[in-house]
């Protein structure tokens, strides 16, 4: 597993700390916790508040429940996916960690909100850079008027109470679908808001369609896979092939499942894993447009993590094929790690790279 992306405290998880006082004996739901030492901080400072902290990130989730675990406290409470947030069970605050994109706020208050009772507080937090500020227009349209609670570490809190009941969350009123048409594919794909490239396929990953070849043998993982676009799309043009489909983010798990529903394909494993940590298998093929960013920081660590890891779940002469910009030298990392590699195409953007896992 990978090291805590942030070891202490984010500035979000600061400015919230502040205010504890407010969320002392409440029933709160917490969504979109941070990657840091929040839950813990708050279950050791509030130990009556009966907390539910929700998020779609598997590895938040891996880090924040070893740091549980190893403090001694319970973990049925922590939540990974697969959409929403946990039913059935009051609550009376949320506290919502501002999500990275704004299609995925307003998914996220249409479907924690119905889950409050009218009167209810709503807290939402973040940083001006992740738009926080601008944020406060959906927080006054789904839960009502939202007042400035607390600023500073270059993060806002805002606090809102629920004016009325909303309509109850329903999942397909959220689905984007499209088309990927192509000489050889006709591929309809569903996705979500928070997936990569929601709504549309994204051009290095269309370059990647466009070259396709049978891959080297049957069994193909096709990671970090987003709504399950290259998956699927090997799936329809060879349907012997057997595929695991792995990535991050439990909405684009789920936007994946959805997306081979739609075109009566049957994937072996859809998997949640943070790089390769729930991914066991060998391949004959690793296929990626891989990751460059975690939340909405660029983190070229992933790719790096990626590339080394690869070689272990690729059998000798199997193949990792990725799609990346062009400036990126990753050559010289996949010639390192995995064996020789050819660059398979490139366009004026991206380059389609094939590296052959040497034979030892
Ligand atoms: C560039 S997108 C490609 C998505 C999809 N394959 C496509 O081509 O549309 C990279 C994907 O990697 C996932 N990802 C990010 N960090 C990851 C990690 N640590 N482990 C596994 N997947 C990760 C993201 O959620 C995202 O879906």
């Amino acid at each position: 597993m990978n090291a805590p992306r942030r070891p202490t405290l984010s500035a979000p998880s600061q400015l919230v700390l502040r205010r504890l006082a407010a969320l002392q004996n409440q029933r709160l739901l917490v969504v979109n916790y941070p990657d840091d030492y929040f839950l813990l901080r708050l279950r050791s400072d509030q130990p009556n508040a009966k907390i539910t902290a929700f998020g779609h990130d598997y590895a938040t989730y891996a880090h924040v429940r070893e740091h549980l675990c190893s403090a001694g406290y319970p973990t049925d409470d922590l939540v990974f996916g697969p959409v929403q947030p946990p039913a059935g069970r009051p609550y009376d605050v949320a506290l919502i960690f501002l999500p990275k994109s704004r299609p995925l706020l307003e998914m996220t208050l249409a479907m924690a909100v119905p889950l409050l009772p009218a009167g209810a507080t709503v807290y939402l937090v973040g940083e001006n850079k992740a738009g926080i500020r601008s944020s406060r227009t959906q927080l006054e349209q789904w839960v009502g008027p939202a007042k400035q609670l607390e600023t500073g570490r270059h993060c806002v809190l805002f606090l809102a109470h629920l004016q009325r009941a909303p309509a109850p969350f329903e999942l397909e009123a959220w689905l984007s679908h499209f088309w990927i048409k192509t000489d050889h594919l006709d591929l309809a794909v569903v996705s979500l808001p928070g997936v990569f490239s929601y709504g549309r396929v994204d051009d290095g990953t269309r370059l990647l369609l466009e070259t396709l070849d049978p891959p080297p043998g049957e069994r193909v993982l096709d990671f970090g896979c987003g709504a399950g676009v290259i998956g699927a799309a090997l799936l329809k043009r060879w349907p012997h092939l057997h595929i695991d489909l792995a990535d991050v983010s439990a909405l684009a798990l789920e936007a994946t499942r959805r997306t081979m529903i739609a075109n009566g394909l049957a994937p072996v494993q859809v998997l949640a894993s943070d790089i390769f940590s729930n991914v066991h298998g060998v391949y004959d093929q690793i296929v990626a447009n891989p990751p460059f960013h975690t939340g909405v920081e660029t983190d070229y660590g992933l790719v790096t993590a990626f590339v080394q890891g690869a070689k272990q779940h690729l059998r000798p002469g199997g193949t990792l094929r990725i799609v990346v910009q062009r400036f990126l030298k990753i050559q010289p990392l996949i010639e390192a790690h995995v064996g020789p590699c050819r660059v398979v195409i490139q366009d004026r953007q991206y380059a389609v790279y094939e590296g052959i896992n040497r034979k030892k």
